[in-house]
């Protein structure tokens, strides 16, 4: 059997990650959540105080090779845990703390340039799905399958909203549809790399649709080109 890139694209809280861990289980293949590379960086930079209104670009900037990331395997959840300086740091990034910074410190270009290269290394032998916003833009514009994944701002914010109680977060719904607006509007219109479509991928609008559906048929594109 073959194997090939999957890049899957799209808006926050779109349930892209949800469909590429099924996806890469099914397929063994590797799972790479790129954006929690970049709220890993958000997070570091909040901790060094670099974020208020505006992010320090220059400061962060100062700091990036003292930025080191990984993925290491949780045996308890079989997911990988996202470590920052040897620390897990997959609850703290996972925050709105994180996510009302994450949009301005990823239109950061050396930012961007650090994370796009690590992500091509770990995708450089194929089997891999990948989700961001600009896999099948950037990182791997010749990805053999990509998916773009889009959802009415509503349905993502009341998706989002539900996970953030769940995890025991003090938000309101309003404020979280804010973020997730905040955040489209961000990606999309950055000079760097924007949330866009790649001419060639697959849109998935899945606002009315369920979970298996989604699965279904992403599977099905995956199998007819392995
Ligand atoms: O995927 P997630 O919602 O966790 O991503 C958090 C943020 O990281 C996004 O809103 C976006 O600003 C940034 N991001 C990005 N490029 C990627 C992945 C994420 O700019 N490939």
């Amino acid at each position: 059997m073959g194997k090939i890139t999957i890049a899957i694209d799209g808006y926050s809280s779109t349930g892209k990650s949800t469909i590429a861990k099924q996806l890469a289980t099914a397929l063994g293949y590797v799972y790479v959540d790129t954006g929690a590379m970049y709220r890993a960086v958000t997070h570091y930079a909040i901790d060094q105080g670099f974020t208020d209104h505006n992010v320090d670009a220059p400061a962060l900037i100062a700091h990036l090779p003292k930025i080191n990331l990984e993925f290491v395997p949780n045996p308890t959840t079989g997911r990988s845990d996202m470590y920052l300086n040897g620390k897990n740091v997959e609850k703290e990034i996972r925050t709105m703390k994180v996510s009302r910074q994450v949009s301005k410190v990823a239109a950061i270009t050396e930012v961007r340039e650090k994370l796009v290269q690590m992500q091509q290394q770990m995708g450089k032998d194929k089997g891999v799905v990948m989700d961001g916003r600009d896999i099948g833009t950037v990182v791997f514009p010749d990805a053999e399958l990509k998916l773009f994944m889009t959802a009415s701002a509503e349905t993502r914010a009341a998706r989002r909203y539900k996970e953030l109680l769940g995890r025991g977060e003090q938000v309101t719904y309003e404020e979280v549809l804010k973020n997730v607006r905040e955040r489209d509007r961000i990606d999309s219109t950055r000079e760097v790399s924007p949330l866009r479509k790649a001419v060639d991928a697959i849109e998935l609008d899945n606002s009315d649709m369920g979970l298996q559906e989604q699965y279904n048929r992403v599977h099905g594109y995956a199998l007819r080109l392995i």
